[in-house]
């Protein structure tokens, strides 16, 4: 059901601001030159709608994420907060957003922005404690000459360099990575992940870490994500090494009885291409990571239409 339409002006979000109770919470401003930014579309007092910029500093992109309470949609209250908050972005570099198959009215707010896909990730998902997952488990054999471990033993440095050389290649086909700056993610991030079903393969006679399945449980509405990959792209034997060190995190999962699991990864990967083609998947929700055209500093085709900003 939609309200008749209510003027309303578009500004940067405001401490103190009442924000309409079917929203999400929007996240604070960073001060960082380029930090996380709000802008929000103010209607009798109450935020019906925001639009948020946010900075990665690896990859050097803004994410942006743009919301507009049920009863505001389809009037243009969402472009006219994208091009607010791409205002305030550094031109120049990309604005990225994600649109997943279970949430169409994302993609089509997004074809209406401009866009193009950056990468597809396949986002298939299991539940460990099926009988199919644990036949597959059971054929997933660990290689002669390496040793599964829990993330928990390997050692700290190792682990580090291990994620980092990953992240590496992994993005390479789609993003710009900061080398430099993956160490302090890698310092961020490290927290988010269970330390006895994370695990990590490793070559027994160097004691190189070969693959990592990185587990975080609950990492955001109760969505638990693992992702994993081998840490050279050339990994020979990649395929079955990952295999064997995916299947050791679900084995742990389905030990505490965790009965859904989301994988990451993406089209452009060397090896979970065919980990998803081989594990017993409980469904999946793919994805598209998009570059929204705001990038050029256009205004958006709706605006330019409209001679609104
Ligand atoms: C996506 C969202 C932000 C759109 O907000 P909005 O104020 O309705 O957007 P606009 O009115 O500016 O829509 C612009 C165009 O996007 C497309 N669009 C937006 N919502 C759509 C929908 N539900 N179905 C089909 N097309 C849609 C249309 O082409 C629309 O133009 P039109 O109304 O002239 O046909 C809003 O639906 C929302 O908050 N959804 C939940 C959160 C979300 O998915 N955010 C997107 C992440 S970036």
């Amino acid at each position: 059901m939609t309200t008749s339409p209510q003027p309303y002006e578009i500004r940067p979000l405001s401490e103190g601001d009442v924000v309409a109770q079917e929203l999400p919470t929007p996240a604070p401003d960073q001060d960082q030159p380029r930090g996380r930014r709000t802008v929000a579309a103010v209607s009798r007092e109450t935020v019906i709608g925001f639009a948020t910029m946010t900075w990665a500093a690896v990859t050097e992109q803004y994410f942006c994420e743009v919301s507009v309470a049920t009863a505001h949609r389809r009037r243009g209250v969402g472009t006219r907060l994208f091009d607010a908050v791409r205002e305030l972005a550094d031109p120049g570099f990309p604005i990225v957003a994600r649109a997943m198959n279970s949430a169409p009215h994302r993609r089509a707010f997004a074809d209406s922005l401009g866009c193009s896909v950056l990468v597809h990730c396949p986002m298939p998902r299991i539940d460990p404690t099926a009988l199919s997952v644990r036949d597959w488990m059971a054929r997933q054999g660990v290689l002669v000459g390496c040793v599964i471990r829990a993330t928990a033993e390997a050692d700290g440095d190792q682990l580090q360099a291990a994620w980092v050389s990953s992240y590496l290649w992994v993005h390479e086909p789609f993003a710009a990575v900061h080398t430099e700056r993956l160490v302090e993610q890698w310092t961020r991030q490290r927290g988010v992940f269970d330390p006895q079903a994370s695990r990590a393969c490793l070559d027994e006679a160097t004691g190189q870490i070969l693959a990592l399945s990185l587990v975080a449980l609950d990492a955001w509405d109760g969505h638990n994500l693992l992702v994993a990959e081998t840490v050279r792209r050339d990994q020979p034997d990649g395929d079955a090494i990952l295999a064997a060190t995916v299947a050791a995190s679900i084995s742990e999962l389905a030990r505490r009885g965790v009965d859904r699991v989301e994988f990451e990864g993406h089209a452009t990967d060397a090896h979970t291409p065919t980990l998803f083609e081989i594990l017993p998947t409980s469904g999946a929700d793919p994805m598209d990571i998009l570059e929204l055209s705001g990038r050029s500093g256009e205004p958006s085709r709706r605006s330019a239409a409209a001679g609104t900003s």
